[in-house]
């Protein structure tokens, strides 16, 4: 049974929770910077509600209340605040910390990116994707000028610009994460995924991950190019030894 419908990075990445979390007895922690309306956990958390405690990290006030409408009654907690300057607000390390969807988002991303290094633990994962979407064709143009030049005033949550594979490369060198699995997805098929009926979601999502993991196994190299088809960029990191 499918944990999230609609994304298949994301979708990919929950099953590679699940897998992480069917193996564990121990309590894990999980971190989410940027939470959202925190859809992508209810099945997770539901699922493994006596092992896992996730804490929510999210900016926006009315995204928070969607977020603990939608977890009530799991082990979860959701902090309103950027997902940086977290000090007075968080303790101790996590086994996963994830980021879906968020990076392209934030102004401050190294602040941002030091923060998921900072809160996890030292045989941790960190999951993150990025969408390079907004960036194409005609979508989300006018945020796309007005957000960055917005964003130097302290106005952060206009802002949005693609996340170029050199920038990211050259941060995560910086902080001191490595690579443990890289990977392209949403090939454009984001799309047909609001079409199809229902009863046949379950099985549209799984030959799309399926057919994003064969396209991943072909050897074709990411480039910011590349993203205009390929519109999510997805890394799995931990600490550099
Ligand atoms: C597409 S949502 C992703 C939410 C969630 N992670 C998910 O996958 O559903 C993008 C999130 O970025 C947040 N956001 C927008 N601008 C931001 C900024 N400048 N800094 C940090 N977060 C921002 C929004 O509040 C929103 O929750």
């Amino acid at each position: 049974m499918l944990l999230t419908f609609g994304n298949s990075a994301k979708i990919y990445c929950l099953n590679w929770l699940d897998d992480y979390l069917k193996a564990k007895n121990d309590p894990v922690r999980i971190l989410d910077l940027v939470c959202g309306e925190a859809l992508n956990f209810v099945g997770l958390l539901g699922k493994y509600s006596r092992l896992v405690s996730y804490i929510g990290v999210e900016p926006d006030k009315h995204a928070c209340q969607l977020a603990r409408e939608n977890l009530r009654g799991l082990p979860a907690t959701i902090i309103e605040n950027p997902a940086y300057k977290l000090h007075s607000k968080l303790e101790g390390k996590f086994d996963l910390v994830v980021s879906f969807s968020a990076l392209e988002h934030v102004y401050h991303r190294l602040a941002f990116l030091q923060t998921a290094k900072e809160y996890l633990a030292s045989d941790g994962y960190f999951l993150i994707n990025y969408d390079s979407g907004h960036f194409h064709a005609s979508r989300g143009k006018l945020k796309n000028i007005i957000g960055p030049l917005l964003a130097p005033f302290g106005l952060e949550k206009y802002y949005q610009s693609l996340v170029r594979e050199s920038e990211f490369q050259r941060l995560i060198d910086f902080i001191g994460f490595g690579v443990v699995d890289q990977k392209f997805f949403n090939t454009q098929l984001k799309g047909v995924a609001k079409v199809i009926p229902p009863s046949e979601r379950e099985a549209f999502n799984q030959r799309w991950l399926e057919y994003e993991l064969w396209l991943n196994s072909l050897g074709i190299k990411y480039t910011d190019e590349l993203g205009a088809i390929f519109e999510t960029r997805n890394f799995i990191l931990r600490h550099k030894k």
